[in-house]
């Protein structure tokens, strides 16, 4: 969802603020008042996946995965999958790429090869998978160790430590419902393929280099579905808004502070300009309420007794509308009001320069058997280009997602798991 020229902050990051003033399109049962369906639990007793689960969910925490150094914990997973019959497939992503170092925190000469982690059941790879199961392997920083609430895991134990839900509580409920279902022989290894990705909390770089390099891929594979793991509280999303990230520019005249009539500030006008922004119906709809505003940055002037030359503000807009794509998609449209309504104020001062412009994203959310949402923040699923029928499900909150609270439930990673299985097996048609 991100952009290389924006900090990670303001693409996945904010994203957590609106999500709960979104009007629900569910029935509204928060994630921990739904009951949660695992036959085993229904007896009294815990799923036979549970330690296996909790153990890779632990194990992925462990291994520090901050965009941009995702090499260990992606050899961590390659090693897990062939442990376990996968043949796995690693895409390395060319530094030359704009790539999430760059962005991130981390120091890009100490960092190790990145790569996605391509994997399939058994040796050979069918040219057709039907399904391509996929989340993200990076994390947003800092690094916080695993820790669980009981030495003795129970449904209610509380696992916290940074990825323990965005997105590794998705990767290992993904792996192991893949697991579950192939023991269980109720899929055939070749319908299905794992995806994880690096990058998706900077920009994407992980997911777009896989779109971009499919058709290289011997042969390229073709999905009639795509399920993409993301913090949903368990819920199936219908979509999540588009994006329009912008450096916003205002010039003026410099001149003394005491005969303002003089010059011409930037600041003022930047501000008055952005006021209008705020104040101004961008594009909304019935799934994804308003397109909204952050004004994450702003900048400006030299000194208190100058008027200001220059300002300068960096926004992020939510994005309500669609289409997802195109010269007319619901971001070039949002783009083109913020354009308006900045020119309307003053119509030679500002400048502004936008990136990573897509309208509100759909995902297929009518599967009997799931509460439906719809979420705020950008994910991978518009960085997968291709005609596949989309789902965007996980467990855990995006609330807690990036703060230094990060956790979730033992009972939420095991109804992921069976969610997932469901998901898969209605792709399946089985
Ligand atoms: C989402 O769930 C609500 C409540 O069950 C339902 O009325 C609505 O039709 C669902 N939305 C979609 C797009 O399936
Ligand atoms: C990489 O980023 C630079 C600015 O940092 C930009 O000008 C260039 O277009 C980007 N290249 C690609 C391939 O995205
Ligand atoms: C959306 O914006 C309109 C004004 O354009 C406002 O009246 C309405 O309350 C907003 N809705 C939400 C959910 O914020
Ligand atoms: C996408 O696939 C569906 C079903 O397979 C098909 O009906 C539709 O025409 C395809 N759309 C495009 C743009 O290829």
């Amino acid at each position: 969802m991100k952009l290389p020229l924006l900090p990670a902050c303001l693409l996945g990051g904010s994203a957590a603020f609106a999500s709960s003033l979104q009007k629900p399109l569910s029935n509204g049962l928060s994630a921990d008042t739904r009951p949660v369906h695992i036959p085993s639990a229904a007896t009294g007793g815990s799923p036979g996946y549970r330690d296996a689960l909790l153990s890779l969910h632990k194990q992925l925490i462990e291994i520090s995965s901050v965009s941009g150094n995702e090499n260990a914990v992606g050899t961590f997973l390659v090693e897990y999958l062939t442990e376990r019959n996968f043949h796995a497939q690693l895409e390395f992503i060319p530094p030359s790429s704009n790539s999430s170092s760059s962005t991130s925190s981390v120091d890009a000469d100490d960092a190790k090869p990145r790569f996605n982690v391509l994997a399939w059941p058994g040796a050979k790879r069918n040219p057709d998978p039907k399904l391509l199961v996929s989340s993200h392997i990076d994390t947003v920083p800092p690094f916080i160790p695993y820790s669980s609430s009981d030495p003795e895991p129970n449904a209610d134990t509380v696992i916290s430590g940074r990825g323990s839900v965005d997105a590794k509580a998705a990767v290992a409920a993904q792996v192991i419902a893949v697991l579950e279902l192939l023991e269980a022989q109720k899929v055939k290894g070749k319908d299905v393929m794992l995806l994880f990705v690096v990058g998706e909390e900077v920009d994407g770089d992980g997911m777009r280099y896989f779109s971009a390099t499919l058709d290289e891929l011997e042969p390229p594979p073709r999905f009639e579905a795509a399920i993409f793991g993301e913090p949903t509280e368990g819920k199936l999303a219908c979509g999540h808004k588009g994006l329009v990230g912008c450096e916003v520019y205002a010039r003026g005249h410099a001149g003394h502070s005491g005969y303002p009539w003089l010059g011409k500030s930037a600041t003022e006008v930047l501000m008055r300009g952005l006021v209008k922004v705020l104040d101004t119906d961008l594009g909304s709809s019935e799934r994804f309420g308003n397109t909204t505003v952050n004004i994450g940055r702003i900048e400006g002037g030299v000194a208190a007794n100058v008027i200001p030359e220059k300002a300068h503000a960096d926004i992020v807009l939510r994005v309500a509308i669609g289409p997802q794509d195109g010269s007319e998609s619901g971001g070039q449209i949002v783009k083109e009001r913020l354009w308006e309504t900045l020119k309307s104020v003053d119509d030679e001062a500002f400048e502004m320069n936008c990136h990573n412009i897509y309208g509100a994203v759909d995902c297929d959310c009518e599967v009997s058997g799931f509460e439906n949402i719809t979420v705020n923040y950008g994910t991978d699923v518009p960085n997968l280009k291709g005609n596949h029928t989309r789902y965007l499900y996980g467990p855990g909150s995006i609330l807690v997602a990036h703060g230094p609270d990060e956790a979730i439930k033992v009972k939420e990673l095991e109804q992921a798991v069976e969610d997932y299985k469901k998901l898969v097996l209605h792709v399946l048609g089985n």
